[in-house]
């Protein structure tokens, strides 16, 4: 059976805005600090939401697969093309979340035969909602975005992004001081599927980073409808699935990404 996609659409948006009242209400309460590999946040939070959202995509497809940060996060799920897969970041945004920052939200991604076809990136404490569905375009709360019309690296404001992890930082380093010298100026928000989002809605004109899956995979095909070019800055490996491979992603308006990629 065909999948209906305005219908599908409408379930993510219920079950990301019911997450995100969640996510609101547990940092009324008081959060939980935890921390996963050492030094990754995670609060009490994080785990909730996720198992709200897991739960609503088993109670109503049984038989899809989900790949979810907190409880599901076995990433070789996404290689699997066979049948339809969830993909899920309960909260993109956990230290901003901590700090009681507004840049924080829930995403929530939809892929069958490898390709995500809807993503819906809510965002709780300014209540905007992100949609996006393969083929019929993208909007925040419910009017068309587009990305801007940027064509000059040097005016165009750039999002990035850092691991958690102080291991490798030297070449990510590198690529920033270079981005620095070449755009308007740099901005780190602390979620990337919400730079993602905002590259759809031209309040960024670019965005790169490396992610995992869940961060990106809902705000990319917001972005693809909205009109931004998506790709990666090194090579896809053949294997693996270009829309759910986080690896140097790079998301802006389409006159900046050649300009942009070639920096990188
Ligand atoms: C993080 C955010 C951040 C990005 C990190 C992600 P989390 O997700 O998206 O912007 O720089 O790489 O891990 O941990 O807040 O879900
Ligand atoms: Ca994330
Ligand atoms: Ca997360």
């Amino acid at each position: 059976m065909k999948t209906d996609l305005p219908e599908l659409g409408r379930f993510m948006e219920n079950i990301a805005r019911e997450a995100g009242n969640l996510v609101i209400q547990e940092r009324q309460k008081g959060l939980e600090h935890q921390y996963k590999a050492q030094s990754e946040l995670v609060t009490q939070a994080d785990v909730a939401a996720d198992r709200y959202i897991t739960d609503s995509i088993h109670a109503r497809f049984p038989g899809h697969r989900i790949l979810s940060e907190e409880n599901e996060p076995d990433e070789r799920e996404a290689e699997d093309l066979d049948s339809p897969l969830w993909i899920v970041d309960p909260i993109d945004g956990t230290v901003n979340y901590a700090y009681g920052h507004p840049q924080v939200a829930v995403s929530i991604a939809y892929a069958e035969g490898g390709n995500v076809v809807a993503g819906v990136v809510y965002a709780p404490f300014v209540d905007e909602m992100f949609v996006g569905l393969k083929g019929r375009g993208a909007c925040l709360n419910g009017k068309t975005i587009r990305v801007s019309g940027a064509s000059d690296l040097r005016l165009a404001l750039v999002a990035t992004g850092f691991p958690y992890s102080k291991d490798a930082l030297a070449p990510i380093v590198d690529r920033l001081g270079r981005v620095l010298h070449e755009c308007r100026d740099i901005r780190r928000i602390g979620s990337a599927a919400l730079d993602i989002c905002w590259v759809a809605c031209g309040r960024l004109d670019a965005y790169y980073e490396s992610v995992s899956p869940w961060d990106f995979a809902a705000a990319r095909v917001i972005a693809l409808e909205a009109g931004a070019r998506c790709g990666h800055f090194s090579d896809v490996p053949r294997e693996k699935n270009p829309d759910l491979w986080g690896r140097d992603i790079i998301v802006a308006t389409p006159a900046v990404y050649e300009t942009l990629a070639r920096l990188l």
